[in-house]
């Protein structure tokens, strides 16, 4: 381990109040240099005096670690100490703020982001999953401190969509925020649409481009999306954050056929996460939804993101932008290393959650059997006379009015495949619906159920 000198910091120990920016260089430490790692670095250093221009002061990189220490990164590390373990790194007396993007929910990126809390280190995370599990025992930390936990890149990637809803929605009630909150699965889906690729060739060239998390089951079983909605759930209706009450289903059941009977129908398919506030608590799901053609949500393509909000006072927003991806990330924790650099030291600062962690209500799950929507389903069907009339008794049996019902193709395996779309109905009757028809023995392999989502 080298030693760290930082020029002309503090090292009284003391706190300091002051109602001026100090001018000290800010001495950042940085826990992962992956793809937004070495793009941080980049940013920071290309843009140095338009940083310290903004920030009343430099940013100097003074330490780094990563699992590798001799890989070649493509990025100059002399003069920059090298930590084996990032809890050192953590509470490293030359450090004022600590940027964690090791990712995990637990491990070295749970251990050093407590420590540095602790020691007294404003902290950075780009970490969706550690939020996702322990971000309100972070908050408590920082907020019994008065320290920064700035997470800007853990939602969205480079959309400023935490600062929005820790910010300016303050004076919101908010009903409602949804969107497309995982960069990999829109790439992909939108690949599959465009250029009739494979899944797995769409999710390999996502890999290469770094919009993948290390584990990419992570992103396409949609955990990741859950664990941005968790999030901004909690943000929007001022609860406790709860990842593990979120409906989930990821993107690997969806083919190419199903793409191509959405725009056949007018739908295009999306990722989505949404939250709403219901009277039953919070219904928060992550699941594949058909959206019309020609909404601003179907319009999202590639590796953008998108959240909209419903506010009673703003009305409507959404906000677009590059959902991974290095750089677009490292945009966003330079960002908020940047609040760290401006802020006055002995200040106190606002909430991490957007409001005081002992004021958090408790997540009241809302169950998903009463989610109301119309539903797409595509069954692989016995062709024989009587099954269009079995279904459709079994769809009227559960009150589930169709808005159509197509059989597309019958094979010579004596199997058809039905397609159809209802009205509004509940997730609870159209399960009950598909139980049925299995019980009639009309359907051969698994039912394909996607979710129409009107905006
Ligand atoms: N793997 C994530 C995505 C990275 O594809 O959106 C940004 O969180």
């Amino acid at each position: 381990m080298q030693h760290i000198t930082g020029r002309n910091p503090d090292r009284s120990g003391k706190t300091m109040t002051s109602n001026t920016i100090p001018n000290q260089p800010l001495r950042i430490a940085i826990a992962g240099l992956g793809t937004v790692g070495v793009a941080l670095i980049h940013l920071v250093r290309n843009q140095a005096e338009m940083l310290e221009e903004r920030c009343g002061r430099p940013l100097e990189i003074v330490g780094v670690t990563a699992r590798s220490p001799d890989k070649d990164r493509g990025v100059d590390l002399n003069g920059v100490a090298w930590f084996d373990s990032a809890d050192d790194l953590a509470v490293s007396d030359d450090v004022d703020v600590y940027v964690e993007l090791i990712g995990g929910d637990e491990g070295d990126a749970r251990t050093s982001v407590t420590k540095a809390l602790k020691a007294g280190k404003h902290v950075v995370t780009a970490n969706k999953a550690l939020l996702a599990k322990h971000g309100v025992e972070l908050a408590e930390l920082a907020e019994e401190g008065g320290l920064l936990l700035n997470f800007e890149a853990a939602v969205a990637g480079g959309i400023p969509i935490i600062k929005v809803m820790r910010e300016s929605l303050t004076a919101n009630e908010v009903t409602r925020i949804s969107g497309i909150l995982n960069g990999t699965c829109n790439y992909i889906l939108t690949r599959m649409e465009r250029e009739g690729m494979s899944f797995e060739d769409c999710l390999a060239d996502a890999q290469r481009l770094g919009y993948a998390e290390a584990d990419p089951t992570f992103d396409i079983e949609g955990n990741d999306t859950a664990h941005k909605l968790a999030i901004l759930a909690a943000m929007a209706f001022g609860t406790r954050i709860e990842a593990d009450a979120i409906y989930l289903e990821g993107i690997t059941k969806i083919t190419v056929e199903d793409i191509a009977a959405a725009a056949d129908l007018g739908y295009r398919i999306k990722l989505l996460g949404v939250a709403t506030r219901t009277e039953s608590g919070v219904e928060a799901r992550v699941h594949p939804a058909m959206v019309p053609l020609g909404s601003a949500i179907a319009e999202i393509s590639g590796v953008t993101n998108a959240v909209a909000v419903e506010g009673d006072s703003v009305g409507s927003l959404m906000l677009s932008g590059p959902g991974a991806g290095g750089e677009a990330t490292a945009s966003a924790v330079a960002g908020d290393i940047a609040d760290i650099a401006k802020s006055r030291p002995g200040h106190q600062h606002g909430p991490v959650l957007g409001q005081p962690v002992a004021t958090l209500a408790p997540h009241t799950r809302a169950p998903m059997a009463r989610h109301e929507g119309g539903y797409f389903l595509r069954l692989q069907v016995a062709d024989q006379p009587g099954t269009m009339a079995a279904i459709a008794t079994r769809m009227a049996s559960e009150d589930i009015s169709l808005n159509s019902i197509v059989q597309r193709n019958a094979d010579d395996d004596g199997t058809a495949t039905i397609v159809l779309v209802t009205h509004a109905t509940t997730e609870e009757a159209i399960r009950n619906a598909l139980d049925g028809i299995r019980k009639d023995g009309r359907l051969m392999g698994d039912a394909q159920m996607i979710r129409i989502e009107t905006p």
